[in-house]
Parts: structure tokens; C-alpha cells; sequence
């Protein structure tokens, strides 16, 4: 298949590619950069046939979308341009809205144009909320808390919309918590300042980018007092891409699922895995609970399993091992 991917440079972006190229599709990525680097796709091309095709250019630029449909015509998008930080987005909610939303919706125009009616589409567990009950199932009731989260759920009804109105596809990916690296510790994570998110935090730490890892809150009624939460590694992440993108061509209307493992790891196991991996001691602190944060969550994915044969394969060790070796291999990122 021909497969156009926005936002193709960035963290699971990157990884997809290198699963889709290894599975013979041909494969165009539209990104403008503004979270990544072009030495992403020289190192997506040097672990793999070296065919990919790169265009820069941002989603919210309808003319520059046209021109790459046009001469590309993509059989199926995957839509992973956007921002996500969940802070940020509290702060600038049009900024958020004009990405995500505004930007899904030029994505859908510019596919209607040169009949392309296929869309997979990155979402997130964020859309869920406060759980009502545990594990999420895709049919657990939505309420986001964040300007973020609505992003994603707004531009979720909309590829629904659009799915439905048009005879078109639309695969409505919910990922849990993307952690890990590629094997060859070329590809991974490299947060600009200081990292919203556990794993890239611990992994900071290890390298004495950072002093010491802040636990917000051990006295949880999870088994060890610390937050749990559903880790995927970005590897299986990036596969479960693949098989949406296989299951795309059999389906019609909009389909929602789940991309986590279903088995949720605490604060400390994280820690304790990442120790291992890296052999050295992570100094932590732990710190009062922070407003809004949950004891526990974590993914019921048997529907992906069910529908489109997909599930995680790599465990907790894979998850610390290789962010272990992406962090000490590339400490600076991607501008080593
Ligand atoms: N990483 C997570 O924890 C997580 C969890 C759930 C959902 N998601 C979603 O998955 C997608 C990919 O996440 P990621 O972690 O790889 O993020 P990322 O920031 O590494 O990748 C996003 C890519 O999109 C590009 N981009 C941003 N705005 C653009 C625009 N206007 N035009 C063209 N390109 C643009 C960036 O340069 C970057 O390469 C995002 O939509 C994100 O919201 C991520």
C-alpha cells in the first residue's frame, strides 16, 4: 500500500516507519519538523531499504497538503501530526485546537480530493478521564480533563463523521502510555526540556542529566502505594500501525481500539526495571500526590487482538533495556 504519515519524524512516527518499510509498503511523511529532526529519516532509511520519501511541510497548510496527495496518492493516511503535552495545552488551547483539530480536518479535505478513504488516526487513553471502571474498554465513557485530551476526542468524532458520511475509514487508535526504543538504539524518545513522562525522566536520571526521580505520591491503594499506569512499548505501538493499516482495507465506517498490554506497572517497578537495565542505583524522592493524578489504569486491548490480530509483545524489561540504550547511545538526542 501506499501509506502517507504525518508527523512521520517524530518518536512513534519513526518506529512505524521502520515497520511499514519492513513490511514493502512505500511510505511518504509529511512533517514540518517542529518536534524532530531530518536525521530521524536518515536513520529510518539507514535501518531499512533507504526508500522512504520525505516532504517538509506542516498539515495546517492546505496548499502544501494538496501537493503531496496529488503527486503521492496515498492508499491510507496515518495521522500522526500534532502536539501533545498536556501542560502546554492548558495554556495554549488555540494553539491545540488549530493542530489537532483544524489540522485533522485539512488532513480529511486534502484526502477527499484525490479519493483517498483511509485514515489511522493517533489518539490517546487521555480521552477517557477519571475511570469509572477498570480496565478501560473502548466502550467506557469519554470525558477528557484536559484541553489535550478533548483535542484528540473532537478530532475522533470527526473522523467518525467523516468515515460515516463519506463510505470512508477511520481507525481510531486509543494508545495507553508509549515507552522504549528501537533495538538498534538509533531510533527513541528525546523530550526538549524537562520530560513530562516517567520513562524518559528515569532514563535522565540514569545518564546525570538529572539528580533524582520525584514520586508523587506512595501512599496509592496499589500494591505498593505508587501510581500504576499501562506502559506499551513503541515497537509494538508501532506494529499495532501495521495491522491497522492491513485491517483499513477490509473496514468501513470508524473503529476504535485500545494499543496498551492490559498489565499496568507502579512507579517503583519501573524504577526497579530501569536499575536493572542500566545496573546503576535511581535516586528518588518521593513528593506529595499532584492534583488530578489517579491511583491506578490500565487498558482492556482484547478487542485489537479480537479485530485486527494484534497484541504486545515485548514486556517491562524490553521497555527499560532498550530506552537504556537509546539514552546512553544518544544522550544529546539527535544531535549527537
Ligand atoms: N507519546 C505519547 O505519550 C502519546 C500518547 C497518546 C497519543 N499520542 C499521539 O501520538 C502522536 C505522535 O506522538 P509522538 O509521541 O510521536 O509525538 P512527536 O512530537 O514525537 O511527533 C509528532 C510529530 O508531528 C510533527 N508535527 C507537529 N505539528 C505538526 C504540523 N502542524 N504539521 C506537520 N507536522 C507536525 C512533529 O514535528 C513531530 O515530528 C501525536 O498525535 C500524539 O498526540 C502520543
Amino acid at each position: 500500500m501506499r501509506v502517507l504519515v504525518t508527523g512521520g519524524a517524530g518518536y512513534i512516527g519513526s518506529h512505524t516507519l521502520v515497520e511499514l518499510l519492513g513490511q514493502a509498503h512505500d511510505v511518504l511523511v509529511l512533517d514540518n519538523l517542529e518536534n524532530s529532526s531530518p536525521v530521524v529519516i536518515d536513520r529510518v532509511n539507514a535501518l531499512t531499504n533507504g526508500n522512504l520519501e520525505f516532504v517538509e511541510g506542516d498539515i495546517r497548510d492546505d496548499a502544501a497538503l494538496d501537493t503531496v496527495m496529488d503527486s503521492f496518492r496515498p492508499d491510507a493516511v496515518i495521522h500522526f501530526a500534532g502536539l501533545k503535552a498536556v501542560g502546554d495545552s492548558m495554556e495554549q488551547p488555540l494553539s491545540y485546537y488549530d493542530t489537532n483539530v483544524r489540522g485533522t480536518i485539512g488532513v480529511l479535505r486534502a484526502m477527499d480530493k484525490v479519493g483517498c478513504t483511509r485514515i489511522i488516526f493517533s489518539s490517546s487513553a487521555t480521552v477517557y478521564g477519571e475511570p469509572v471502571y477498570l480496565p478501560y474498554d473502548e466502550a467506557h465513557p469519554t470525558n477528557p480533563t484536559s484541553v489535550y485530551g478533548r483535542t484528540k476526542l473532537v478530532s475522533e468524532h470527526i473522523i467518525s463523521d467523516w468515515a460515516n458520511a463519506s463510505g470512508g475509514t477511520g481507525i481510531l487508535l486509543r494508545y495507553f502510555n508509549p515507552v522504549g526504543a528501537h533495538a538498534s538504539a538509533t531510533l527513541g524518545e528525546h523530550p526538549d526540556g524537562v520530560p513530562n513522562n516517567l520513562m524518559p525522566f528515569i532514563a535522565q536520571v540514569a545518564v546525570g542529566k538529572r539528580k533524582a526521580l520525584s514520586i508523587f505520591g506512595d501512599d496509592y491503594e496499589t500494591p505498593d502505594g505508587t501510581g500504576q499506569r499501562d506502559y506499551i512499548h513503541v515497537v509494538d505501538l508501532a506494529r499495532a500501525h501495521v495491522a491497522a493499516v492491513n485491517f483499513a482495507q477490509g473496514a468501513k465506517g470508524a473503529k476504535t481500539f485500545n494499543i496498551g498490554t492490559g498489565q499496568p506497572y507502579s512507579v517503583r517497578e519501573m524504577v526497579a526495571a530501569f536499575e536493572t537495565a542500566c545496573g546503576k542505583d535511581i535516586p528518588v524522592v518521593v513528593a506529595p500526590r499532584r492534583a488530578g493524578d489517579i491511583a491506578a489504569m490500565q487498558a482492556d486491548a482484547s478487542l485489537a487482538k479480537a479485530e485486527m490480530g494484534w497484541a504486545a509483545e515485548h514486556d517491562l524489561n524490553d521497555m527499560a533495556a532498550s530506552t537504556w540504550a537509546w539514552q546512553s547511545a544518544n544522550p544529546n538526542g539527535y544531535e549527537d
